[in-house]
């Protein structure tokens, strides 16, 4: 007997596929990562993420011209400072690489809207998201100096902060400092449920922010955790965070959409370095279509349910998504 059902008649022609397709990607839904390092006219290839930099201020605002002339919204900065030290005083630094950044971007890329990673490890001698004693990453003397960095970063005119330290209380110490100090319109994206993961690996060459010793699990979420993501996601909205996201991405596919399920805030997904560079180097070996493999995690990531995609892929999927 013949099938009454054959899903195969609109899969027939691109024009029929485009039709009923329910996911589509826009570079409105893209928001790229910049390093801004020290000195002049800089402008380092990271290794292990061919195409990513770290880039002097002045080759910063460059990039980010073209990352706006793209149809990319929106830039997410990290800093690295010429020196780090124990509490890590480059995060507030008003003359900071990422507040000298900020304030020349704003300056000449006006419509670009600024987010800012706020975090100790890029500016810690030892590496690690907040300050130590006896060993130990100490969360409510590091609060202190994260709701510090945030401000600096709003006075320098940040239109957003982005905590991904995983410090208990942050949203809520950061939101109060701002609305303190006369930010209460700067808007809190939260590293909400962000995950121990080996995916980072490249980033920390990026941002040279290897902990020098031990390693994160003791504040980043255990990668075995499902329930606990909703529990950190409900916490950091009650703390007054504006949109949440969840880090990395394509292995947490099932945490975003829960998010999404449970929450009516807008939710990101961070695509991270080792995501990009897995890509990237299966691509080099001419093991995989670098463009359609870049194309199906992104829409995967948008399927799931996220708004938002952070990612080194901004660029190029929005000159794929511009043809
Ligand atoms: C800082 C921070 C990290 C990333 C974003 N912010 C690294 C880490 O937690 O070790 C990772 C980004 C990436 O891998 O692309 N805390």
């Amino acid at each position: 007997m013949f099938p009454s059902h054959r899903p195969r008649r609109l899969r027939k022609t691109e024009i029929i596929r485009r039709m009923v397709r329910e996911t589509s990607l826009s570079p409105d839904d893209f928001i790229y990562p910049l390093f801004v390092t020290f000195g002049k006219k800089v402008r380092k290839e990271i290794k292990s993420m061919p195409g990513c930099f770290q880039e002097s201020v002045d080759m910063i605002v460059r990039h980010a011209r073209e990352v706006y002339s793209l149809g990319i919204p929106s830039v997410l900065l990290f800093g690295i400072p010429e020196q780090k030290d124990e509490i890590g005083s480059g995060a507030y630094d008003p003359h900071g690489v990422v507040q000298k950044a900020i304030r020349e971007i704003k300056n000449k890329v006006p419509e670009l809207y600024v987010i800012t990673d706020v975090c100790m490890c890029e500016y810690t001698s030892h590496g690690h998201c907040g300050i130590i004693e006896s060993g130990d990453v100490k969360n409510d003397a590091t609060l202190e100096l994260l709701a510090k960095e945030a401000v600096s970063h709003a006075k320098a005119g940040a239109d957003m902060v982005a905590p991904s330290d995983m410090m208990d209380g942050r949203v809520g110490a950061i939101r109060a400092a701002l609305d303190g100090e006369g930010f209460s319109e700067t808007p809190i994206m939260s590293y909400a449920a962000k995950y121990a993961s080996a995916f980072y690996g490249p980033f920390r060459e990026a941002a040279e922010s290897t902990p020098q010793f031990g390693d994160r699990r003791s504040y980043q979420m255990d990668p075995a955790n499902r329930r606990e993501a909703l529990r950190e996601v409900a916490l950091d909205i009650d703390e007054g965070a504006d949109i949440v996201m969840v880090k990395p991405a394509m292995t947490y596919l099932d945490v975003i959409s829960d998010v999404r399920e449970n929450f009516a805030l807008p939710v990101a997904a961070y695509n991270v370095s080792g995501e990009y560079s897995v890509i990237k180097a299966a691509a080099k070996l001419g093991w995989i279509d670098e463009t359609r493999a870049m194309l199906e995690v992104l829409t995967s990531i948008k399927r799931a349910g996220a708004d938002i995609i952070l990612t080194y892929f901004a660029k190029e999927a929005a000159k794929a998504l511009n043809k």
